[in-house]
């Protein structure tokens, strides 16, 4: 049994990431968590054969988006083909808003960006714990039905409970 398994669910964001020449990549991610309030810190689990490791190996800034309910599709698409073979912006139809501190684009379709310098990156069995500094965050709407992931292909809804 995966671990994915057995830790769920999961929120999904949207990782971007740049390359030296400029070139925008997107990759869904799961393996994702908060670090520290203040300042504030996430941490994201990436292997090391994707693109959007090597983007992050060689800039060292990412921008994490939350992923939505209606994101499904463009998750899926972001999760299935790498940016080493396709541009998975064009692919989803994902609308790219500049950064105000880093490189990677955010995502206007997020309802939050955040901003990411990495400050820590270590190899843990066969993902690396990659540690990202909150430099700026975007706040677009504070109410929204995260999506989330449980494994494979299968997702699930965030429901609140009565207090
Ligand atoms: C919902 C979902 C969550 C995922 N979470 C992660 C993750 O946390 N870490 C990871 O390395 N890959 C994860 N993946 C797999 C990558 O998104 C996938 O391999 C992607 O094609 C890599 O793209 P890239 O080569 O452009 O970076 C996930 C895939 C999906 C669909």
């Amino acid at each position: 049994m995966r671990i994915s398994q057995q830790i769920f669910p999961r929120p999904v964001a949207l990782i971007a990431t740049v390359d030296s020449k400029g070139r925008e990549n997107v990759m869904s991610a799961s393996f994702l968590m908060p670090l520290s309030f203040n300042p504030k810190y996430v941490a994201v689990a990436i292997t090391p054969e994707r693109h959007t490791f090597s983007n992050i190996k060689e800039i060292g800034e990412f921008t994490v988006n939350i992923a939505t309910l209606d994101m499904l599709e463009q998750v899926r698409i972001c999760g299935k083909y790498s940016g080493r073979d396709v541009d998975k912006f064009s692919m989803t139809g994902l609308t790219k808003v500049p950064s105000k501190k880093v490189r990677p684009p955010g995502i206007a379709e997020s309802p939050i960006t955040l901003e990411c310098v990495v400050e820590y990156m270590g190899l843990f069995g066969d993902h690396y714990l990659i540690v990202g500094r909150v430099v700026e965050e975007h706040v677009r709407r504070t109410e929204f039905s995260p999506l989330l992931h449980y494994a494979g292909d299968s997702y699930m809804e965030a429901r609140a409970l009565k207090s």
